[in-house]
């Protein structure tokens, strides 16, 4: 069976690539050196599948057809189609996961989620950003799973645990010799496209990080308002909260934080023991 060998969650500013000038030196410094220590925790957990869960900014998906949860089926995935992300538009292609992608909608389906089959989707910030600066050469093999973080209603944070739970354990029945690593991208406080945009909270990203590392009961007790009461992009966390549960308890830690480029900056690791 495949094994789950690293789960980690970071920001996915698409800024990083849009407009790097936004960051100064030492942001840059700060930055990277989160980076580097996510990618040596992937590298040194021997990962060769990473899955990714994280909301759509209806770039590829259609508002009209959202789903709360969604299971990329494709074999494969091209992009940016952002024709601002700083990337050269559908010039990055990944290898997608099917095998995976229907063991996670089987077990979905048998555990009570209604999850949608996404059989194509281009690749846009939510899924790039993080991952130019984790595998920039591409060659892993990956899984795409969406979370509607944006299009109210969106699924609770005890939902989004549960389905970050039901991931984690598709990935340890699947039939593979994988080393699967995890990672959420999104948040941390943070508003797009309202007159609080720029405006980032730090107590409350403490809060949170503080109750997702200890991976404890109280952190499903986050409440919508509260998030909405920081920026509405802070909605993402669920993506973070998800991997909480894909960890199935584990606890975590703080690889870097700064409040920069109009966002909680934030990443994090779990200390796995596969
Ligand atoms: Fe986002």
């Amino acid at each position: 069976m495949a094994q789950l060998v690293a789960a980690m969650a970071s920001v996915h500013v698409p800024l990083l690539t849009s407009a790097p000038h936004m960051a100064n030196a030492a942001m840059w410094e700060k930055i990277h050196h989160g980076f580097d220590t996510l990618r040596e925790t992937l590298t040194t957990s021997g990962a060769d599948t990473l899955v990714v869960i994280s909301d759509e900014h209806f770039n590829a998906l259609d508002p009209r057809r959202y789903p709360s949860f969604g299971v990329v089926t494709a074999d494969s995935g091209v992009g940016p189609v952002e024709n601002w992300l700083g990337m050269p538009s559908n010039s990055i292609k990944v290898r997608f996961t099917p095998d995976l992608a229907e063991t996670v909608l089987r077990e979905g389906v048998s555990q009570g989620f209604d999850l949608t089959r996404l059989s194509e989707a281009g690749l846009e910030h939510g899924f790039l950003t993080v991952l130019n600066f984790l595998t920039p050469k591409w060659d892993m093999n990956y899984l795409w799973l969406i979370q509607n973080c944006v299009l109210p209603p969106l699924p609770s944070v005890k939902r989004c645990y549960e389905f970050g739970r039901m991931v984690g354990r598709a990935i340890r029945q699947w039939d593979s010799n994988r080393r699967v690593a995890v990672i959420g991208t999104g948040g941390l406080s943070h508003a797009v496209g309202t007159p609080d945009m720029g405006k980032v909270d730090p107590k409350f990203d403490a809060k949170f990080l503080k109750r997702l590392c200890a991976n404890s009961p109280s952190l499903l007790k986050i409440t919508d308002a509260e998030m909405e009461a920081v920026g509405n992009g802070t909605h993402e966390i669920r993506n973070w909260v998800a991997v909480a549960g894909a960890a199935e308890g584990a606890k975590g830690e703080v690889v870097m934080y700064e409040p920069m480029m109009a966002v909680g900056f934030g990443m994090m690791r779990f200390q796995m023991s596969a």
